[in-house]
């Protein structure tokens, strides 16, 4: 592979949209940040320079970072943040990995305005296992928020209510025609007549799963999270913060005399408020201007037509498209669903409370603060690194290597919530040998109101084997797993008033966070982690910490 070097440097810069000017944190000043490319085998140098006064972290979401953990990026758990005036270098090289993924901050609010593709393309001369596109364009959903989003998720985290939501939805940085003062801001996408184009989609917004479509054209799916899928054809995705899906758009082989809207909108199943705004691109067709023959229209009288979306919380809609993302599963992408478990987990994961803290009262229910966990453990963040500790084998006072493998006072997660709805705060991870083969089912608890929560694992991708509605029963739901073509993937919506099954091999050493993509819940402590210890062959193990790795 090639050696690929990316400079960040993080800064201020103002943006405008929906005519609100906004200082914020970017890299090199652009929003969304820059495009990462590179080829599987490749690796990657970037230095990221702090030139603000947060304190930073970047993430390189889905990259498995296999035996490189200190570039993983979490703050606090794989590394301690880069200060103001500091820089780190992160270096990684891309192993059997080839698709879309994405890098973002990953510390406190900051990924609302730091976030950019990853783009990983196959091996030289190593075709995709569909026709080589015309165009690939990378399409990525974020949020705006009028107000500086630190602020928003200080306050929230201090009255103990739930954060103001955004003022819109963006693609490639760009609110669209739908909002007000936006319309100049909109994402075309210009193509021509009768060909194949692969769309790269990623969702980088904080909050909100998106369903997206565009009118009177179908998508085929062909990659989730950077791994091939068998390819079906819909009109509308759904997509997941932290989820990234590729699809074919073939186009229409007849000048349309059209133009078409592209739109996402939230699919939301939980209590509270929401961003329930849509965000709009527009699909134009080159117009034939060289045929002679042809109509000659003017774009901006072409009628506009828009696609239909599913409604807001339908729930129906998320379980059919996630049952028909599979994987490959042939000679050539195989998929390696692990067949036998050593370790079985069973994780709930949803909203709870904690005593109000502040000397007014608090804005969560009933007057507590808002929570989230995972088998009830609300994780709270060590003020040095997890994988620094772990490491140096100076675990004790930072971490407990005693996180619950299932829940302590197990209840109907989907019928009466219980009256008691408090988390146990702690800093506790599961500690794996190398190479467990590990099942977890995560069971949404409804605590307060169901919820589909999209999980998300740090270095691993995982089979998804199963999921259902109601309580996970371990003595019926195992017999209906699917172990042959399971999707794989990173992040997984765990279903509203369900629960999901995943399978991984822990064959990469090193500390990985686990936590609900969505950003509130994992601010609220919905997150946790797990230790891989080493294995006995060199290659199985985690190398010493670069020397330039921020200190606390
Ligand atoms: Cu995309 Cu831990 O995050």
């Amino acid at each position: 592979g090639t050696t690929r070097h990316y400079h960040f440097d993080i800064r201020y810069q103002t943006v405008t949209r929906l005519c609100h000017n906004k200082s914020m944190v970017t890299v090199n000043g652009k929003f969304p940040g820059p495009r990462i490319v590179a080829r599987e085998g490749d690796r990657l140098l970037i230095t990221v320079v702090n030139n603000v006064q947060n304190n930073i972290s970047i993430h390189w979401h889905g990259i498995r970072q296999l035996q490189s953990g200190w570039a993983d990026g979490p703050a606090y758990v794989t590394q301690c943040p880069i200060q103001t005036g500091q820089s780190y270098v992160y270096n990684y090289t891309i192993k059997g990995q080839r698709g879309t993924l994405f890098w973002h901050a990953h510390i406190s609010w900051l990924r609302s305005t730091l976030y950019g593709p990853l783009i990983i393309l196959p091996k030289k001369n190593v075709p995709y296992p569909f026709a080589k596109p015309h165009k690939e364009v990378p399409i990525i959903f974020g949020e705006w928020f009028n107000a500086d989003t630190e602020a928003i998720i200080s306050q929230a985290l201090q009255t103990g209510g739930g954060p103001n939501v955004s003022e819109a939805y963006t693609i490639n940085g760009l609110p669209g025609p739908l909002y007000n003062c936006s319309k100049k801001d909109t994402f075309k996408l210009k193509v021509k007549l009768g060909k194949t184009y692969l769309l790269r989609f990623i969702n980088a917004a904080l909050n909100d799963e998106l369903f997206f479509s565009i009118a009177n054209h179908t998508l085929t799916v062909v990659e989730a999270d950077a791994v091939y899928v068998k390819p079906f054809k819909t009109n509308t995705i759904l997509i997941a913060p932290g989820q990234t899906t590729n699809v074919l758009l073939k186009t229409k082989s007849h000048y349309p005399n059209a133009a078409f809207l592209m739109a996402a909108r939230p699919y939301a199943t939980g209590l509270g408020t929401f961003d329930n705004t849509t965000v709009a691109g527009i699909l134009e067709y080159e117009s034939p201007s060289n045929n002679h023959h042809g109509p000659v229209v003017s774009l901006k009288k072409l009628p506009l037509l828009k696609p239909t979306l599913p409604a807001l919380n339908d729930t129906s809609f998320a379980t059919k498209f996630s049952n028909k993302l599979r994987s490959l599963a042939n000679a050539k992408f195989p998929a390696n669903v692990p067949q036998k478990v050593d370790k079985h987990f069973f994780f709930t994961v949803g909203l709870g409370t904690n005593p109000c803290t502040s000397n007014q009262t608090c804005q969560g229910p009933n007057g507590t603060m808002f929570a989230a966990s995972v088998n009830n453990v609300s994780f709270i963040l060590p003020t040095t690194a997890l994988l620094q500790s772990h490491f140096s084998g100076q675990s004790k006072g930072v971490y407990a290597p005693y996180f619950p493998t299932s829940p302590l006072h197990p209840f109907n997660y989907t019928g009466t919530p219980p009256n008691n709805t408090m988390v146990s705060n702690g800093t506790k991870v599961v500690v794996l040998p190398f190479n467990t083969s590990v099942q977890l089912v995560m069971q949404d608890t409804s605590i307060l109101g169901a919820e589909s929560h999209p999980l998300h694992l740090h270095g691993f991708n995982f089979f998804v084997v199963g999921q259902g509605f109601g309580n996970y029963d371990p003595s019926k739901d195992p017999s209906n797993f699917n172990l042959v073509d399971p999707v794989e993937r990173n992040t997984v919506g765990v279903p509203s008033g369900g629960w999901v099954a995943i399978r991984f091999l822990a064959d990469n050493p090193g500390v990985w966070f686990m936590h609900c993509h969505l950003e509130v819940h994992t601010s609220w402590g919905l997150r946790m982690a797990w230790v891989v210890l080493d294995g006995k062959l060199p290659n199985q193990k985690l190398l010493p910490p670069p020397t330039d790795l921020p200190k606390c």
